[in-house]
Formats: C-alpha cells, sequence, structure tokens
C-alpha cells in the first residue's frame, strides 16, 4: 500500500519504518528542514535500537520518502497523524498539531477513498473533530474515512513492540476503512480488535493510566515497606503470583516518566473533569509518582555524606535517549538547589540533558570515570551496564562507598557483604 505519515517521532518514524519494511511506499512529513535532510540521508534523529539499520535498508530499496510538503497525501491510501499532543499548563492535551495536520490533509486529499488515522494518542472525541475539519476544508468530491488506531509501543522496544504487538486497534465507523487498516496490519502479530471510534480513543488512555496505576500502587507499597522494614520485592513477587494481579509493571523506583504516563495520566483527570467524574483515583496515581521522586530525594538530603555525588543514569527508562519528564531531571533540579556537585553517565542521554542543565553538571564518558572520588553514587536509570558492573571497582573509586539505588537493581545482601552502604526503595 501507499501510506503517509505525519510526524518523525518515536510513534511515526518506527512506524514507517516498519511497514516500509513489510514493503509498503511510506511518506513521511515533517515541518523542519534541517531534520527532514538527515532523515533523508539515513540519520533517526533519535535513539531507538533497530531505528538506523532499518532506516537505511528501506531508503536504499526505496521504500521511504521524506518530505516537507503534503503532496504525497494524494498517492495515499491511508494517511497517519503522528505528531506531539503535549500536555498545557492545566494538563488538557495540546492538540494544535493535530489539527493544524488535519488541515493541511484536507487540502491535499486526491480524489480517491482516503483513511486518515489517528495514531497520536488523543482524548476520546478528537477524531470526531479531526472529522469535522476535513469536511470543511477538503476538496468537495474527496472522499475520506477517520479511523483510530493508537500505539502502544514502548521506547527503547518500538520495533519489536511494533512487530510482535499484543494488540492493534482499529475503530472508525466506515467498513471500507477499517478493511484497509486491516489489510495494512495484516503481517503485525496480536489480535485485531475493531470497534467504534471513542472506544479505540479510550483504550490507548485506559492502557496508559492502568499501568501507570500498577507503578503508583507499588510505589505506595514501598512506602509501607520502608515504614515497616519489609521488603518490597519479596512482598511484591509473592503478590504477583497470584494470576488475577501479576508481577509485570509492579516495579517501584523514583517514579515513572516519559513522553506518555505524565501526560496521559493528566490529560485522563482533564477530561474526567469536563465530564463531571470524580477523578480521585488519578489525582492519587499523580500525587504518589510526585511522591516516589520526593521520598528518594529525601532519603539523599538525609544520608548523603558530601557535597558530591555521582548520577548514573539520565533517560527516563533504559535503552533510550528521551528525558521527557525524567525523574533525574527532577532530582538534579533539587539536589543543585541544595549546592550539590553531580557529575553524570548515561550512554545516551547526555546530549539532551546537556540542553536543560549545560554546565551546570559535569559529564562523564563512562560509569567509573564519574563515580571518581564522589561522595556517594546516585542510580537513577537501570541501564543493563550498571547491573553486572565490577562493583569493588566502583567503591574503590568513591571517597565513600555509598549508593542510593532508586531502581533496585543490586541484592541488598550482597551489597552489605561488599561493605557498601546501599539505600534502595522500600527494602532494608
Ligand atoms: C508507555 C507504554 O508502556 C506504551 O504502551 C505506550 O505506548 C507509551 O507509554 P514508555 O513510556 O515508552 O511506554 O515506557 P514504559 O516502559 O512503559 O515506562 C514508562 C515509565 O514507567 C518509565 O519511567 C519506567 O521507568 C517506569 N516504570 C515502568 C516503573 O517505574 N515501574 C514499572 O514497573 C514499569
Amino acid at each position: 500500500m501507499k501510506i503517509t505519515i505525519i510526524g518523525h517521532g518515536y510513534v511515526g518514524l518506527v512506524t514507517a519504518c516498519v511497514f516500509a519494511d513489510f514493503g509498503n511506499i511510506v511518506y513521511v512529513i515533517g515541518h523542519t528542514k534541517e531534520k527532514i535532510e538527515r532523515l533523508k540521508k539515513g540519520d533517526p534523529i533519535i535513539y531507538e535500537p533497530g531505528l538506523k539499520e532499518i532506516l537505511e535498508r528501506n531508503i536504499q530499496a526505496k521504500r521511504i520518502f521524506f518530505s516537507l510538503d503534503y503532496d504525497s497525501i494524494k498517492l495515499s491510501e491511508i494517511v497517519f497523524i503522528t505528531v506531539g499532543t503535549p500536555p498545557k499548563e492545566n494538563g488538557e492535551a495540546d492538540l494544535t498539531a493535530v489539527f493544524e495536520v488535519a488541515k493541511n490533509i484536507a487540502k491535499n486529499l486526491g480524489n480517491h477513498f482516503t483513511v486518515v488515522s489517528c495514531k497520536s494518542t488523543v482524548p476520546v472525541g478528537t477524531n470526531k473533530k479531526v472529522e469535522t475539519i476535513l469536511k470543511k476544508y477538503s476538496p468537495k468530491n474527496s472522499q475520506f474515512a477517520v479511523a483510530s488506531c493508537p500505539e502502544f509501543l514502548r521506547e527503547g522496544s518500538a520495533i519489536a513492540d511494533t512487530i510482535y504487538a499484543d494488540r492493534v486497534v482499529i475503530g472508525s465507523e466506515s467498513k471500507k476503512a477499517i478493511d484497509m487498516l486491516l489489510k495494512l496490519h495484516e503481517p503485525i502479530e496480536g489480535r485485531k480488535v475493531v470497534t467504534d471510534l471513542a472506544s479505540a480513543e479510550l483504550i490507548k488512555y485506559t492502557s496508559n493510566a492502568m499501568l501507570a496505576t500498577k507503578i503508583s500502587f507499588a510505589n505506595l507499597i514501598s512506602f509501607y515497606c520502608e515504614k515497616t522494614d519489609a521488603d518490597v520485592e519479596a512482598v511484591l513477587d509473592a503478590v504477583g503470583l497470584d494470576k488475577r494481579i501479576g508481577r509485570v509493571f509492579m516495579y517501584p523506583g523514583v517514579g515513572y516518566g516519559g513522553s506518555c504516563f505524565p501526560k496521559d495520566v493528566m490529560a485522563m483527570i482533564d477530561v474526567g473533569k469536563k465530564l463531571n467524574i470524580d477523578t480521585l483515583l488519578l489525582e492519587a496515581v499523580e500525587k504518589i509518582n510526585l511522591q516516589a521522586k520526593e521520598n528518594f530525594l529525601q532519603k539523599v538530603l538525609k544520608f548523603n555524606q558530601g557535597k558530591k555525588i555521582a548520577l548514573w543514569g539520565l533517560a527516563f527508562k533504559p535503552n533510550t535517549d528521551d528525558i521527557r519528564f525524567a525523574p533525574s531531571i527532577f532530582l538534579i533540579e533539587n539536589l543543585l538547589k541544595k549546592g550539590f556537585e553531580i557529575t553524570a553517565y548515561d550512554p545516551e542521554a547526555k546530549k539532551n540533558i546537556e540542553k536543560i542543565f549545560g554546565n551546570k553538571i559535569k559529564y562523564s564518558k563512562d560509569p567509573y570515570e564519574a563515580v571518581k572520588n564522589a561522595d556517594q553514587l546516585l542510580i537513577i536509570t537501570e541501564w543493563n551496564e550498571f547491573k553486572q558492573i565490577d562493583l569493588q571497582k566502583v567503591k574503590k573509586l568513591l571517597k565513600k562507598p555509598i549508593i542510593f539505588d532508586g531502581r533496585n537493581i543490586y541484592d541488598p545482601s550482597l551489597m552489605k557483604k561488599l561493605g557498601f552502604k546501599y539505600y534502595s526503595v522500600g527494602r532494608i
């Protein structure tokens, strides 16, 4: 099929590359000349494992094209909107980019049937508004239908998540649009769920709100454990054996970050308020997430052994360079205010953090260099390379053998044996 994808962030570019790899012709539209030029040369701009290879392969095979203009809409059977929907001050999702893009699509529609589908996470009811815009700005005889086709990929494993999906959700009032989207998604594994527009939109928000709730629940239990000398991992391991509950996505830490959970929980609260629904549960999820970061900060402020901090992990999770709503930002801001000196190490996110903090903190090229002469080490992101690092060497390099681990990556009894003072989350 011929498809156009508008936006080339984590969702847009990964989706484009995967569909191109299946043999489709994919046109990607952006609005920054410099970025489009880089993409044309095979530079994905963002860091996502495996993305560069798949991008280069499909550029060479002439299955993926990048452009600033909307000409490809006329050639395309399906158009995906994958632009950002960042939160406004009040938590409401900012849909300016979605509506702007919808207007541009409308003006460029050809005279064949076109499916316009939102993959961006948008509040329930948005696709109807997109439909109104398409009707208003499209040429008289154009034929189109809107569909919601939300994306569930996780950064860091985005390609595998797209190809081996748990489910593909397609919501539309048009049978023809549903059939075309089913055809496009045929090679993708996972159950195909066909539903109405509003349900499809709500499925995405519900998934993210549920996952965020699981994390906040785990963090809440970690607070109980810290006050009672219980071990949160032992508690959740046992609780998770109950098949009705499960263990996945119940790992306590320094709170969730990223481009989805914080903004989607906020947006769901905003939509709930507009619909006159009591959003108590979701507000608690958000509040506990802040408490998780705060709790870790207080631990560092109380037990630190000096002003020099080595900090491992800046990205909001491993295998990405993304720092949107990363707990590291909250911690660095607050620690700087308290007069700490920070030397940070992250395999991918340094460049992005540098844009915020510049030379207010120092950066290291490797984890050992970061800990040299530091009074303590803070671990904020659980990159694999920290998991089996030479802890004896770390101990020797640190001025004092103290680790604050915000992701529970080491065994507390082993750390004790190695002679570390080890503070983790919800464990003695
Ligand atoms: C999430 C959803 O998982 C994905 O389906 C959706 O499409 C986009 O949002 P992503 O934000 O890329 O994906 O990462 P995810 O792996 O879900 O992690 C989000 C945050 O939660 C990270 O900060 C992570 O550290 C944190 N987390 C996750 C926990 O603190 N505990 C857990 O048990 C799981």
